[in-house]
């Protein structure tokens, strides 16, 4: 595995970490109020990215260009904008709901771009 899917893999790892932990501490102190965020890192950060990662491994056409390096910084920037907003928002601090709209907002549009890249990839090597 190489440049854009290693990264990817990297993150993902780094995901599963943080989310788990996030997981043991609702588990230990039963406060699932950090659910939704648990929930988010897990699927959204850890399986997402693996996705992405085994995706450009397998694909490699699509993995080459300048679009599958933006689509990585997008995903990985506003992914963790998205989980860290949660966050906060999830214990009380409504002022963070602004940072968790704008991740939300710029992952979809990383999910866009994927679809851009991916669709007209899987064709060409079909
Ligand atoms: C160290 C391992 C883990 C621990 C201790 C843990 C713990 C928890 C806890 C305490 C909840 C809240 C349950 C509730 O209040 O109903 C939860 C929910 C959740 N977990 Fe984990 N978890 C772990 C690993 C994972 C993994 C590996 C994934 C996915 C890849 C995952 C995905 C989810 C999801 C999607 C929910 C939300 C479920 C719902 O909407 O009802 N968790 N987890
Ligand atoms: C555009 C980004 C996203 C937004 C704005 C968003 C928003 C939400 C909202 C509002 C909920 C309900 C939370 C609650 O009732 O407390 C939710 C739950 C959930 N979302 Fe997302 N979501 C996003 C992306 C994703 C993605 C990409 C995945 C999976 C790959 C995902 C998986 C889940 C799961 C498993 C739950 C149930 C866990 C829970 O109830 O806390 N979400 N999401």
């Amino acid at each position: 595995m190489q440049g854009v899917a290693r990264n990817f893999f990297t993150l993902a790892i780094i995901y599963a970490l943080c989310g788990m932990a996030v997981g043991l501490y609702m588990a230990i102190s039963h406060d699932h109020s950090q659910m939704t965020t648990h929930a988010h890192i897990m699927v959204a950060g850890w399986l997402m990215s693996s996705v992405f990662a085994f995706f450009y491994h397998l694909v490699p056409a699509a993995a080459g260009g300048m679009l599958a390096r933006v689509h990585f910084w997008l995903t990985a920037v506003s992914g963790i904008l998205l989980v860290v907003g949660l966050f906060f928002l999830m214990a009380g601090n409504t002022a963070m709901e602004a940072v968790t709209a704008l991740g939300s907002i710029c992952f979809y549009a990383a999910m866009l771009l994927f679809a851009f890249i991916a669709i007209p990839a899987i064709y060409r090597t079909a």
